[in-house]
């Protein structure tokens, strides 16, 4: 079994960016504990950052036949891409939408997800444990559908 790990645009700046807002946590360290996980878990695990729209779109794409379900924090694209939305309804694979901030609770224009209607569900607000959280939620779902 493989998850993918899809980090938006500025989530590379994670430890120096808002640390009010995103804590001091860098994304590799995020990275690490979630492939401990995975490991004891024995699943495989891939990990994939990119602050392009067209380049999250090809790896959603590139999913199909690769990985069984898609963890995904769109950053900032979570509020405006279509066409993130459209290539996760694509491939049609488990997906479960990330946010380490609760985006219910800050501005108005992150209170709107396109993403999360095409998700199995979405997880905010947690800090960098929303990942361990959609990691479990991850399992249940891929354990669900071998059943
Ligand atoms: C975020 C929330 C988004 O609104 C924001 O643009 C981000 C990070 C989060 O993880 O809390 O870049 O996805």
């Amino acid at each position: 079994m493989k998850i993918m790990v899809i980090q938006g645009p500025n989530l590379n700046m994670l430890g120096v960016r808002e640390q009010n807002v995103y804590g001091p946590m860098k994304l590799e360290q995020i990275h690490e504990q979630m492939r401990g996980f995975a490991s004891q878990n024995g699943i495989e695990i891939e990990f994939f950052q990119s602050n392009l729209e067209g380049e999250i779109v090809d790896k959603i794409q590139e999913c199909l036949g690769d990985a069984d379900g898609i963890i995904i924090n769109p950053a900032a694209y979570t509020h405006t891409s279509i066409a993130i939305r459209d290539a996760l309804a694509a491939v049609s694979l488990p997906a479960i939408e990330v946010h380490i901030s609760n985006i219910h609770a800050r501005e108005e224009f992150r209170q709107k997800s396109l993403i999360a209607p095409v998700c199995a569900g979405q997880i905010s607000g947690f800090g960098p444990f929303s990942y361990h959280l959609a990691m479990v939620a991850m399992l249940q779902i891929l354990n669900e559908i071998k059943a």
